[in-house]
């Protein structure tokens, strides 16, 4: 049933960069550290395997920052440690229990420990990658700030950064092709290195797709667990269905990953507390935008679960967001996923307001039907398992 092929480098990659988009100043920094540490790395002559240890764990370094905030702190070139280690720890935190990128987690805590003797060689390598990539001023032609940039490591070397990776980084500095790289974009950390390029199975598609779920749902405190809950019921429907087994886990990861380019909202935005006015609409409105892109760029084929995850605001009339697709365009999953995302945020207790009774669920649902907004059959659906619906809402929670 699988049609497309989920790629680990490419999954990632699109992933971490949702994180990146909201902040101009962070944009594509997951993947500019990558490049930086690749390049490091192979100059310090890390085995293959190695190397790609290094390159997911750049990757995902930043994925426990939280708030825009606690990105703002790391934007200092030389940031307060205390204000630093939550991020690192949530990190640590949040890869642990996932069995592909448990080998990763202690990478990600100690990315900003200071040199020791004791400390390995990886986070010591994403510390030098991570500062060289704040330090670069964007706004300034790369080249005319690398004489500024290596005095500085020069200065902190053996104090703040690894000297052995200190030293690296003065050499591969002298080529001007990897400031260029940077500077447009060509980042070189995956090319054609055969051990960078795996299809990942469904299984471990879902892990990562349930880590970016609680990621959207710990950024987003209005909506409960509004991801896991929409996965869960997406896939209990896809059952009565009559989906096969394989078709309903592949749903189920669209489920949590429908808002994932919530990531890309600003704060203000996602955790503005009451209703949103017409300019806050309009960026929050965005996220389904983002989650289509997101999810197409994990890899060949994954069109179509892209759309079904994220064509979730999308009305069989076309006065949905933000492709404004009509019932015709809309494949009956992604019709699926609308129907489920109302339902579920209708009935989970939302800190401004309980669930709402049996009646006035259904009576929501099938105003939205009349509307002409979502479809009439799998509302039905849904209603006919309501009282089930509820019990898998208040589980997930
Ligand atoms: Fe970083
Ligand atoms: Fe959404
Ligand atoms: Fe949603």
């Amino acid at each position: 049933m699988q049609v497309f092929e989920a790629d680990l480098i490419s999954t990632i990659r699109s992933f971490t960069r949702a994180g990146d988009i909201s902040e101009e100043s962070f944009l594509d920094h997951a993947e500019r550290v990558a490049h930086i540490a690749y390049h490091l790395g192979k100059k310090l002559a890390l085995e293959e395997a190695e190397l790609a240890e290094l390159v997911l764990s750049a990757l995902l370094h930043d994925v426990g920052i939280l708030t825009t905030e606690e990105k703002l702190v790391l934007a200092d070139r030389e940031p307060v440690r205390d204000r630093v280690s939550p991020h690192c720890r949530r990190g640590w935190q949040l890869l642990r229990p996932i069995s592909l990128f448990r080998p990763l987690a202690e990478n990600v805590l100690e990315h900003h420990d200071y040199f020791s003797p004791g400390l390995r060689l990886i986070p010591a390598i994403i510390h030098v990658a991570d500062r060289v990539d704040i330090f670069l001023d964007k706004g300034v032609y790369y080249l005319w700030q690398v004489d500024d940039i290596l005095e500085y490591f020069g200065k902190k070397k053996g104090d703040i950064f690894s000297p052995d990776v200190v030293e690296a980084l003065e050499h591969i500095a002298r080529a001007p092709s990897f400031w260029l790289d940077l500077r447009y974009g060509n980042y070189q950390y995956a090319n054609g290195r055969a051990s960078f390029r795996r299809t990942l199975t469904i299984a471990e598609l879902e892990e990562i797709a349930h880590l970016m779920a609680r990621i959207v749902d710990a950024k987003s405190p209005w909506t409960g667990d509004h991801s896991e809950g929409v996965a869960a019921v997406a896939e209990f429907l896809a059952h009565k269905l009559g989906m096969s087994p394989e078709k309903a886990r592949v749903i189920k990861v669209a489920g949590l990953l429908h808002d994932i380019g919530k990531l890309a909202v600003p704060d203000e935005v996602l955790m503005h507390p009451g209703g949103l006015n017409r300019s806050q609409r309009a960026l929050m409105q965005q996220h389904t935008y983002h989650t289509y892109h997101l999810i197409r760029a994990i890899g060949p084929g994954a069109e179509q679960l892209a759309g079904w995850a994220a064509f979730h605001h999308e009305r069989l009339n076309g006065t949905g967001y933000p492709f404004g697709l009509t019932g015709a365009q809309l494949d009956l999953e992604a019709r699926l996923m609308a129907v489920v995302d109302i339902a579920q945020s209708l009935l989970e207790d939302r800190p401004y307001r309980p669930a709402m009774s049996r009646e006035k669920v259904i009576s929501i649902l099938r105003n939205n039907v009349d509307a002409g907004h979502i479809d009439p059959d799998l509302t039905e659906l849904a209603i006919t398992y309501i009282d089930e619906l509820r019990d898998i809402v208040d589980k997930h929670r």
